[in-house]
């Protein structure tokens, strides 16, 4: 484990201007989680709902959630502002650029959620994001595509519903599935049947596993297909699964600061200890924001949170992007031109860093 703290000044600077300049891939960010407040204040007077006092500062309070359920009921308010397709290509425009391009993300693979848009028939949903994520990208090169996340919360049926639902209205941007909402409310193994309808129509998987045993995940692997896990923290309390996992080379993608306000991936006190034994396991471990403005976060702060709490610098945290290049879902060769970019950018923050500074 790397333990050198970052202790002057200039070791500061030097971190902060990584973690900005740092090129990032983001494979873990909720739609609906990533609203901006200013833009649920203003999706509220547009569509003349009364937020019950609340304005920007004070409308995301991660204060106050008292578990992952509370904020869960936040992120419904949220989706039941978010109306047309102006609204939805605003709020994934917004993620892409304001909290993606402008943090050095260059490519994402957006988490949606269809039972968070209550009234929005999934093509129209499909419809307003994806022009987002093409406007985002010819103002600022961004890359982007959707998955679609299945709500644990709801029955096995509306799972499998919501899989037919992208089956018939299949488009290149659908890359794969999640399972998202609260854990509690929904163990993995159900979903077994929906997870292979997807399989078979060629769609890759990822499921959330931040609070559910080691054991879960090898159901998600096992009885779910999934090549990657979102969160995954408890692996690392059984020795055997930690070790499959390091040899299978799984990703991890982890959220350091959402997760570490629920307690998840540490004892919420910024220690990111669950986080820091897996890399030191040898697990394949990204890093994302999973819902940014929600949890007072964006790309950067994530990568600056964890390096400061864990002493990690350039290659460590240029391993977080690497790992994520690999756990992306885009073909082959798109894949080989992101690994060049990143490649390429890193090569140029190495001898920025070598160069002597005044
Ligand atoms: N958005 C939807 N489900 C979520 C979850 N389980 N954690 C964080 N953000 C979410
Ligand atoms: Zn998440």
């Amino acid at each position: 484990m790397v333990t050198s703290g970052i202790q002057t000044e200039s070791q500061r600077a030097g971190l902060e201007h990584l973690v900005r300049t740092l090129p990032k891939v983001s494979l873990h960010c909720h739609l609906l989680g990533s609203v901006q407040a200013s833009t649920v204040v203003q999706l509220a007077r547009r569509h003349r709902v009364d937020l019950a006092g609340h304005t920007a500062e004070t409308l995301y309070d991660h204060d106050s959630y008292e578990d992952l359920g509370e904020f869960l009921r936040v992120l419904d308010v949220v989706g039941s502002l978010v109306r047309d397709l102006d609204d939805l290509h605003r709020i994934t425009y917004e993620s892409l650029t304001l909290g993606g391009a402008a943090h050095q993300v260059l490519h994402r693979e957006i988490q949606i959620s269809p039972p968070g848009h209550p009234g929005v028939p999934y093509p129209r949903l499909i419809e307003g994001i994806t022009a987002g994520m093409r406007d985002a990208h010819t103002d600022t090169g961004i890359t982007s595509s959707i998955v679609v996340g299945l709500c644990r919360e709801d029955s096995v049926s509306q799972a499998m519903e919501i899989v037919e639902t992208v089956i018939e209205h299949r488009t290149d941007e659908v890359v794969g599935i999640g399972l998202d909402y609260a854990e509690v409310k929904g163990a993995p193994a159900q979903f077994a049947p929906a997870y292979a309808r997807a399989g078979a129509a060629g769609l890759r998987r990822t499921a959330h596993s931040e609070t559910g045993p080691p054991r879960h995940i090898e159901v998600l692997l096992d009885e779910l297909g999934c090549d990657r896990i979102d969160h995954g923290y408890h692996v690392v309390d059984d020795p055997r699964i930690t070790q499959r996992c390091v040899q299978q080379e799984i990703p991890f993608i982890c959220t350091p600061v959402s997760s570490d306000i629920g307690r998840y991936s540490g004892s919420g006190d910024g220690s990111h200890r669950r986080i820091a034994q897996m890399v030191d396991a040898g697990l394949k471990v990204a890093i994302d924001s999973d819902d940014p403005p929600m949890f007072g976060t964006d790309p950067t702060h994530d990568f600056r949170a964890l390096a400061r709490a864990l002493g990690y610098g350039l290659e460590e945290l240029a391993g977080f992007t690497r790992n994520a290049v690999d756990a992306c879902w885009l073909d082959a060769s798109d894949k080989a031109a992101l690994r060049h970019r990143v490649e390429q950018q890193i090569t140029a923050l190495a001898s920025d860093a070598a160069a002597p500074h005044d």
